[in-house]
């Protein structure tokens, strides 16, 4: 008897950590993207504030954007509050801008958090890990 007590203490203890709910519309996918800063093709990334939409790595491609001068984000460019559908790959929305936004349901996004702006939305944007050194920026997952 003690060792069902001990037991059934282990699970339901083990149970009440609240876990880390995953987003139920967009799969986990894996990519090593290299990029170099100082190509002509990512002037919009030269300066705070700046951002632009790569379609290499991720699941529709990525969201970078320039946080203070020195640091790269990068974000899943689908739209995280709906299933993909063929409306849901976000734009950045100009390039001083730091939002950007889904053509389906006009959903827009911090481009600095990654926390949704509209009222209704529950997902922030997928985050993928990024490492720098100088203009050389590698982004994977
Ligand atoms: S798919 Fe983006 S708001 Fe619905």
């Amino acid at each position: 008897m003690k060792h069902l007590v001990l037991i059934a203490f282990l699970v339901f203890s083990s149970c009440s950590k609240t876990a880390v709910e995953r987003n139920p519309y967009l799969y986990e996918t894996r990519f090593d993207q290299n990029i170099n800063l100082a190509l002509p093709a990512f002037n919009n990334l030269s300066y705070a504030g700046g951002s632009m939409y790569w379609p290499n790595g991720g699941i529709r491609g990525l969201l970078l954007y320039n946080l203070n001068g020195n640091t790269i984000m990068a974000w899943e460019a689908s739209c995280p509050n709906h299933e993909l559908k063929s409306c849901s790959t976000l734009q950045t929305d100009d390039l001083v801008s730091p939002t950007a936004s889904c053509a389906c349901e006009d959903y827009q996004y911090s481009l600095a958090t990654g926390q949704p702006l509209t009222e209704g939305a529950t997902y922030s944007l997928l985050f993928y890990k990024v490492q720098q050194s100088g203009a050389a920026v590698r982004i994977y997952n």
